[in-house]
């Protein structure tokens, strides 16, 4: 086969979970690590959407699994049936990921809501670490985790109390779990993206417009919009070979964002 029309491989061989599949930035990493030779599991609550992206992906390369990250015994459950149908687990990226329907500044703080996004985004990813990591040690294979932290994962925010504070925790989670785990050989990374457009906002296509030209003001790089697919190639190069010697890095993907927007910004 000619050099040029060889498919990419960066993954060939790999079994890839990724959580948070169904859509957005994980959808298009299921896509990327397929493309790239990886068996992918798709573990997502939004069923009819995961398969329909499992089965766009082809089921030789793609399998859609129901789990709620929140729930330590359904992320157990896709380990195992990983695991036991593919023989092992080489990558995990957990990314699944919510906000908030409220803007939760401080003082308006709605702790039934902050629990809720806590489940998913704090607790889930600690689960999905811990049990990846219990099923990579087991079979003594040197893996790959990363995890899905955001530029508010290392500054504060003028809302999204629990957001910013949750994603924080996932930058915790990844520095210790890389310190604990690095005995095995296993690397644990995260991504951190400014604004994607994706469902995550709730936002109409017209206020995802003006965010989107909001964040590239606020970018020292211009005349670029951040995609799912930029993470997902930053998510690729940190679950591949050629980051062998990279653990416990936060890879910011956000175009030079000199500061995240005061709400002042937005009326700009
Ligand atoms: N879009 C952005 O601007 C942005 C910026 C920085 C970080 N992030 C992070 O990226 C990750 C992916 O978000 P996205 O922008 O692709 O949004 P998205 O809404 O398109 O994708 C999130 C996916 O997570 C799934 N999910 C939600 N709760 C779940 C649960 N309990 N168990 C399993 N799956 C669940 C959803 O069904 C959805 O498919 C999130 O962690 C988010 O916080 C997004």
């Amino acid at each position: 086969m000619a050099e040029a029309s060889k498919p990419p491989s960066k993954l060939s061989g790999k079994v890839s979970i990724i959580t948070g599949g169904a859509s957005g930035i994980g959808e298009a990493t299921a896509r990327l690590f397929a493309n790239h030779g990886s068996i992918v599991v798709i573990a997502d609550i939004q069923d009819e959407l995961g398969q329909q992206v499992a089965n766009s992906i082809g089921s030789n390369r793609c399998t859609y699994v129901h789990c709620d990250v929140s729930d330590e015994q359904q992320v157990i459950s896709v380990v195992n049936f990983t695991v036991e149908t593919y023989g092992q687990l080489d990558i995990m990226f957990s990314n699944a990921g919510i906000i908030s329907n409220s803007e939760q500044t401080v003082l308006d703080l709605d702790l039934a809501q902050f629990d809720a996004l806590f489940h998913v985004n704090a607790r889930g990813s600690a689960a999905c670490v811990k049990h990846a990591a219990r099923a990579m040690v087991e079979k003594h294979v040197k893996g790959c985790i990363v995890c899905t932290a955001s530029v508010a994962a290392s500054k504060g925010a003028s809302s999204r109390t629990d957001y910013v504070m949750a994603k924080h925790a996932v930058l915790g989670l990844v520095r210790s779990a890389s310190k604990q785990l690095g005995v095995y050989g296993i690397r644990v990374n995260s991504v951190s993206p400014s604004a994607v457009a994706t469902s995550l906002s709730k936002r109409s296509s017209e206020e995802m417009k003006k965010t989107m030209k909001l964040y590239e003001r606020l970018s020292s790089l211009k005349g670029v919009e951040l995609s799912a697919e930029h993470v997902a190639e930053a998510v690729l190069f940190l679950a591949s070979d050629g980051s062998s010697f990279i653990t416990g890095h936060d890879l910011v993907v956000d175009g030079g964002l000199m500061k995240l927007p005061d709400a002042d910004d937005f009326v700009r």
